[in-house]
């Protein structure tokens, strides 16, 4: 090849290594392994054809030039433009015969196949990886070419570029070391040795930081995955190397059967062709494995396909460069480059990520692997040019231009401190007191209606609806504290003020017309309310619970319907532009009139069918990763869950995900960790997302009421039966009776120092594929119990400083220290494990040790409660919230109250990765004895502020979280709506 076609494949392959190593999940649908491999295959073969035609052409007409591909400057071998005869016979007595050839392409062809394989369970498991092992590749090709081609040398005067030193001892002996390093056939070897050990360094930097996905300890992966891993490293090697040899035996015609190119492209083909095959039996015989190929449930096929054609056209370019850069600069030149490539890239993403304390990292690893890299790429080029003296040494300006780069790009790593001044948690609830009066005063302002008429129309452009004396009356009589803070009725309802009233009518009648959609509704006439007729049973409870919310206020309501989400599940997803242009035609509208509501309402809703209709607009993907299509659609396009093309891979902690909404590893503002826009890991990371047992949603503005969504979707908020109704309820008793023992909540102080949560794996439906090792309850409990001897057995604590008692500092300690150094938890699942089909059932039964449920009041025992998701909101935080107990709280889907709450004064917030529980237990509980590295702790907990917490949390939900506030709440929302179906609505309103 040409010189600088030559050039121009370098850099594309190291610029496209480059651009993978970055940012592989937007570059790439790993999720989709198989789609991509073949699509990857086919589009390289076809290229290669195509040059291989190319070239055929150009040597039938230019004979004189016989065969381009002649030179292979292997590293030690000479470069294309000084072949000579004698070198080209040399070539030729490396070259493989007719038969060799054939059968290096049959078994290149067939390694290929069983790495795509491997590398497809790899990514099915990622969670169980270890660190990448693949890292050492150059060392093994540094060995094959050493023991294949690498001869001895003479060296002419080796050592004399270096100028006259003394001859002293030391340099006669730094000259014979490096005449025979230069002279050995090993010559290459030290070199992608230390290379490899400094990539290695540098894989080992993000380990403090491991995930919470569940490698069940259980499961044959935790030693299947890593042996895949060196499985991986082998046959990469392999191909590696019948790259090369397919190279050398396709170099000289009168020997070759087919030419470099068409032997590539063979093995290529071979293997698309085997995988094709394989994938179409799946599909018409497995139906049960048919979700790892098909793309039934992509947002729009064309654009899925469509990009699985550009990642795969992305792909082909980085495999044809490298291959032909195999040709110009030799195969353990390839190696190393594209090795160090891969890894200094995602190294000093981490390091420029990882700036603050958390994650610690060891800055003598990080000092020692990018000096070990550099150092053996130096020496890489020294030997290549004593070698070859062609090429002028580096100057040393060029050698210390790159030393400033290096360092620039290290700085942040360098000058890291794990260690932090002050706690995080001292700093939030500081800051979580200042937010607190803040809300007092903008939550509860008005002291009568007059004023609380003018603080809505300040807030809420326009004038509150009718009967707004009416209401505020009744909260003034219900002796309710919040009455001007509703800016989460405002925000559910925005929407929908774009959206005619008669539309809005008509929505309600569709959807509970049809019994599929699970959404049932309530009638309101003449001021009573009552359930509909056709309300599936098991959910009637609800329903009615909902109406005797409702009773205490209705005969203030004008006549209307309501449609009831029956499902846990959020059901409405509005795609982020079809949001913003709603949002911003329901601006311009605005509600300046003072007349009350209509008199002829009842006939404007329309009747429910006897028969029910079937039309509907919902999309059912129970037991679907819903993340793309319901939670990134909703995300403005530049953010980052709409550019990741696929799920994160699971071993590691995403740090850019967390990044925004963290202080070290505890929370600092529930509000925004609560949006999946910056969090496109969350996708593997909770029920909800991963694989919901009931998912019947739709992208259109219909008014759906729930009782609990997560962020991004547009339902309207309710306050919840199952509160208002004590299906659960803190209920303690003190004296026992004949059939029930005493249940009391003592003294925060007198209580267990113990982590509690009792529940079952009800968060999502684990069909058979693992879902069930992402969801948020199953870590939870794995994390609590199997830290142990699983894969990820050490935990990250920010702990005082060994040396300056006002310092922290994150320490790793080890999964079996926490109970000796008194982090005792009791965390649990009950009875059985449910919503499972296939592997997962018996795989979670194996995983997690199940005991019989307690009753509920016994939760009053513990200092901490778990607050943990369902497959919607938990109904038990108020009742946990009134306790004595201090309440983690661990949630995606927020309630009606959500706003009313200040986290780090009334609750403690946790992440939903769970990597901050133990340091936050550690806070609160202490840590006292010696870990099994035998450190020796001594630090007392803060238990002062954890009972100030669960005290201020008690108060405050007497205060604002009563069912009185459920009625006011629900009786302003249903104003609202009333004045929103209203065919006068811009006329109606009220003013004092
Ligand atoms: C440095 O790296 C070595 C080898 O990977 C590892 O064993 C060691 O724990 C690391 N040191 C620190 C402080 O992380
Ligand atoms: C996980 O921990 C629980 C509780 O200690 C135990 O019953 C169970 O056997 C553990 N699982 C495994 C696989 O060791």
């Amino acid at each position: 090849m040409a010189g600088s076609l030559g050039v121009l494949c370098y850099a594309v392959a190291c610029l496209t290594a480059s651009i993978l190593a970055y940012a592989p999940t937007t570059i790439l649908a790993i999720d989709r392994p198989v789609h991509l491999a073949v699509f990857t295959l086919v589009f390289s073969a076809l290229s290669l054809i195509l040059i291989a035609r190319r070239s055929r052409l150009r040597r039938n007409t230019d004979p004189g030039h016989g065969g381009d591909y002649v030179s292979i400057p292997l590293a030690g071998f000479p470069d294309g433009e000084a072949e000579t005869a004698k070198e080209k016979q040399r070539t030729h007595s490396y070259s493989l015969g007719s038969a060799a050839l054939v059968a290096t392409v049959l078994l290149a062809a067939a390694a290929l196949t069983v790495r795509i394989d491997v590398q497809r369970r790899l990514l099915l498991a990622s969670e169980c990886a270890t660190r990448s092992v693949e890292v050492w590749l150059p060392f093994l090709i540094a060995v094959y070419d050493a023991l294949r081609f690498q001869e001895r040398q003479e060296i002419r005067g080796a050592g004399d570029e270096d100028g006259d030193l003394d001859s002293s001892a030391y340099h006669d002996f730094a000259q014979s070391l490096k005449s025979s390093l230069l002279s050995s056939p090993w010559r290459y070897i030290p070199t992608a040795f230390l290379l490899s050990l400094g990539c290695h360094l540098v894989a080992g930097l993000w380990t403090t930081s491991p995930s919470s996905h569940v490698c069940p300890i259980s499961s044959s992966d935790v030693v299947v995955i890593p042996r895949l891993q060196w499985l991986a490293l082998f046959l990469d090697s392999f191909l590696a190397i019948a790259t090369l040899e397919l190279a050398i035996g396709g170099a000289l015609p009168p020997t070759s059967v087919l030419s470099i190119p068409m032997s590539w492209a063979a093995v290529l083909t071979l293997s698309a062709g085997v995988w094709s095959v394989i994938a179409a039996y799946v599909n018409t015989t497995q139906p049960e494995n048919h979700a790892w190929l098909s793309m039934e449930h992509e947002p729009s096929r064309a654009a899925a396909t469509f990009s699985l054609v550009c990642q795969a056209v992305f792909l082909s370019a980085f495999c044809i460069s490298s291959l032909y850069s195999v040709l110009n600069c030799g195969l353990t030149h390839i190696s190393m480059a594209l090795t160090a490539l891969l890894t200094l890239i995602p190294g000093l993403r981490f390091i420029w990520s990882a700036r603050r304390p958390y994650p610690p990292m060891s800055s003598i690893n990080l000092t020692w692997s990018f000096m070990l890299m550099y150092f053996a790429w130096s020496l890489y080029s020294r030997i290549w040019r004593a070698l070859h003296s062609s090429e002028p040494s580096p100057s040393t300006s060029r050698r210390l231009i790159i030393f400033t780069i290096f360092a620039v790009l290290l700085y942040p790593g360098l000058m890291k401190s794990n260690t932090m001044h002050f706690h995080p948690i001292d700093l939030l609830m500081y800051d979580a007191q200042n937010k607190y009066l803040k809300y007092l005063d903008y939550a509860a302002r008005s002291k009568n209606l007059a004023e609380a008429v003018h603080t809505y129309q300040e807030r809420y452009q326009g004038n509150p609806p009718p009967g707004f004396d009416v209401w505020f009356e009744f909260a003034r009589n219900r002796s309710v504290w919040v009455t001007d803070e509703f800016n989460q009725i405002y925000n559910d309802l925005l929407p929908f003020r774009a959206i005619p009233p008669a539309d809005l009518r008509q929505h309600t009648w569709d959807m509970v017309s049809n019994p599929w959609n699970e959404i049932s509704g309530i009638t309101i006439r003449g001021g009573i309310a009552k359930v509909q007729e056709n309300v599936i049973p098991t959910h009637r409870w609800m329903l009615e619970g909902v109406v005797s919310i409702i009773e205490s206020f209705s005969k203030h309501l004008p006549d209307m319907d309501l449609a009831f989400n029956l499902n846990d599940e959020s059901r409405v997803a509005l795609p982020y532009s079809d949001l913003r242009r709603l949002e911003e035609e329901a601006l311009r509208t605005s509600f300046d009139g003072t007349a009350s509501f209509s008199t002829d309402r009842a006939s404007a809703w329309a009747e429910i069918p006897p028969e029910p209709i079937t039309d509907t607009v919902f999309e059912n993907w129970s037991f679907l990763n819903t993340f793309r299509e319901w939670a990134a659609s909703t995300c403005p396009p530049s953010s980052a869950a709409r550019r990741s093309l696929s799920p994160m891979f699971r071993s590691q902690l995403c740090l850019n995900c967390v990044a925004d909404h963290s202080l070290g590893q505890f929370v600092s503002d529930w509000s925004v960790a609560a949006d999946p826009c910056h969090q496109p890991d969350l996708a593997n990371l909770h029920g909800f997302y991963l694989s919901p047992a009931a998912f019947k949603s739709t992208h259109l503005p219909r008014p759906v009421f729930s009782q609990s969504k997560v962020r991004g979707f547009n339902d309207i908020l309710y306050p919840s039966a199952w509160n208002y109704m004590d299906k659960v309820a803190y209920n303690p008793t003190d004296t026992s009776s004949a059939d029930r023992p005493a249940f009391p909540d003592p003294l925060f102080r007198n209580k267990a120092v113990s982590l509690y949560w009792r529940g079952a794996t009800s968060e999502g439906v684990s069909a058979g594929l693992g879902a069930w090792r992402g969801m948020t309850r199953q870590r939870m409990v794995h994390l609590a119990n199997n830290l142990t001897s699983s894969q990820h057995d050490s935990v990250t604590l920010l702990l005082p400083d060994s040396k300056h008692s006002e310092r922290y500092t994150y320490t790793t300690m080890s999964g079996s220290s926490l109970p000796e150094v008194g982090l005792e938890t009791d965390v649990s699942f009950v009875n059985e494990i449910v919503r499972c089909g296939g592997r997962d059932c018996e795989a979670q039964e194996q995983e997690f040790g199940l005991v019989s449920p307690d009753d509920f009041q016994s939760h009053w025992k513990y200092k901490y409660l778990i607050d943990l998701d369902g497959a919607g909101f938990s109904g038990r935080f108020l009742p946990f919230l009134q306790s004595r107990s201090l309440p983690f709280k661990v949630a995606l889907f927020r309630e009606w109250y959500d706003s009313r709450l200040i986290p780090w004064l009334h609750f403690v917030p946790l992440d939903l990765r769970l990597h901050g529980l133990w340091s936050t237990l550690a806070y609160f509980a202490g840590v006292k004895g010696s870990d099994s590295n035998g450190r020796r702790w001594d630090w007392v907990g803060h238990e002062r502020e954890a009972e100030l917490i669960a005290e201020s949390g008690r108060e405050w939900s007497q205060k604002v979280l009563t069912k009185a506030d459920m009625e006011v709440y629900f009786f302003r929302l249903l104003l609202e709506w009333g004045r929103l179906t209203d065919d006068k609505r811009d006329q109606l309103g009220f003013v004092s």
